[in-house]
């Protein structure tokens, strides 16, 4: 046995979830997760996933073991691509152990394989001793989940579409750091099941909607707007993008055969009160393709809507904007 193989090849990397104020929907390139348009996010600081990934020549097959449940292989999805792309890159034939924690539930629309895929990326990457910028880095976990290219860099993030047919050009940047605007981030559960529609599979129905074209035009717009807002830290600005942008992918969701409705009623209670505050105080929010709802608000508003909050009786996280992935 030589010195490669008794070596043992670990490393544990975290990364958060992030929500997009101006999102991704649509592929240009099904296989390489490739998106239509650029979108615009921010990670939470308190939504974690930690992966240690272990290469070994013993196993057979790659394996994901995610709150200490192990995903059967055929149910590993697309974190396989991840693997294999590492892999290629090493030119190796070893296989990964990828051990997994996340610190909320999965696939409730809280980005779970953001974090999940963006965590996976660096710890295998780490692990096979690459030395990966983070452009590539972020490449990678794109292969996973489109808007885990978003959950590499820290703070505020803006995901390019790119035009390469490879993607090496499709990789997310931060365009500002977690203290460049400082707002509280209240993350509510107001459902703990797993969505019933994947994005993927809507993304797809989405585009036989009859408003298919209308919602691309103002897609295609947002990411400009909601980064020219967040970098001049207005709140207003902010607010009237991201309420449009969220309005118009659920519009979108809700019109394409068969239909999806990702709201659950608890959800347009939310929505319907923020939309009502938002005229009076800085406070915005927006949901993903699930129930759960993201707020984001200012220091003044910050007690007052935390009241309401907790008022509502689900459970919540109070959170900032996040930092980057990281080796550990
Ligand atoms: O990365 P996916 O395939 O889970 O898609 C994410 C889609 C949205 O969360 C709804 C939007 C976004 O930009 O994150």
């Amino acid at each position: 046995m030589n010195e490669s193989e008794r070596k043992t090849y670990r490393a544990t990397a975290r990364a958060h979830a992030n929500v997009a104020v101006a999102k991704y929907w649509g592929k240009r390139d099904t296989n390489l997760n490739l998106p239509l348009f650029d979108s615009v996010a921010f990670n939470i600081e308190g939504l974690v996933t930690e992966t240690t990934a272990t290469w070994n020549d013993d196993d057979i097959h790659d394996a994901l073991i995610i709150n200490a449940w192990q995903v059967p292989p055929h149910a590993m999805g697309r974190i396989q691509r991840i693997l294999d792309d590492i892999r290629t890159r090493k030119g190796w034939t070893k296989r990964c152990v990828l051990q997994s924690h996340n610190n909320f539930p999965l696939a409730t629309g809280l980005a779970s394989s953001a974090s999940g895929c963006a965590a996976a990326a660096m710890a295998a990457a780490a692990a096979a001793e690459l030395q990966l910028d983070q452009n590539t880095l972020s490449s990678i976990a794109r292969l996973g989940s489109g808007s885990a290219a978003r959950s590499i860099p820290a703070g505020w993030t803006r995901w390019h579409a790119g035009s390469l047919s490879d993607g090496s050009d499709a990789f997310a940047t931060s365009i500002a750091p977690p203290n460049h605007w400082p707002l509280h981030v209240f993350v509510i559960q107001v459902s703990d099941a797993p969505k019933n529609v994947s994005s993927t599979e809507c993304m797809l129905r989405c585009q036989k909607s009859p408003y298919w074209e209308a919602f691309l035009q103002q897609a295609k717009k947002a990411a400009d707007i909601a980064q020219n807002a967040i970098l001049q830290r207005d709140f207003p600005a902010l607010t009237a993008a991201i309420h449009q942008n969220t309005m118009c992918l659920h519009a979108l969701t809700m019109t394409c055969t068969p239909p999806v409705c990702y709201f659950a009623p608890k959800t347009i209670e939310i929505l319907q009160r923020i939309l009502r505050l938002c005229q009076a105080v800085p406070v915005c929010c927006t949901l993903d393709a699930g129930a759960n709802v993201v707020i984001l608000c200012e220091d003044t508003a910050c007690p007052f809507i935390k009241n309401d909050i907790i008022a509502l009786g689900l459970p919540f996280i109070q959170s900032r904007i996040g930092s980057g992935a990281s080796v550990t």
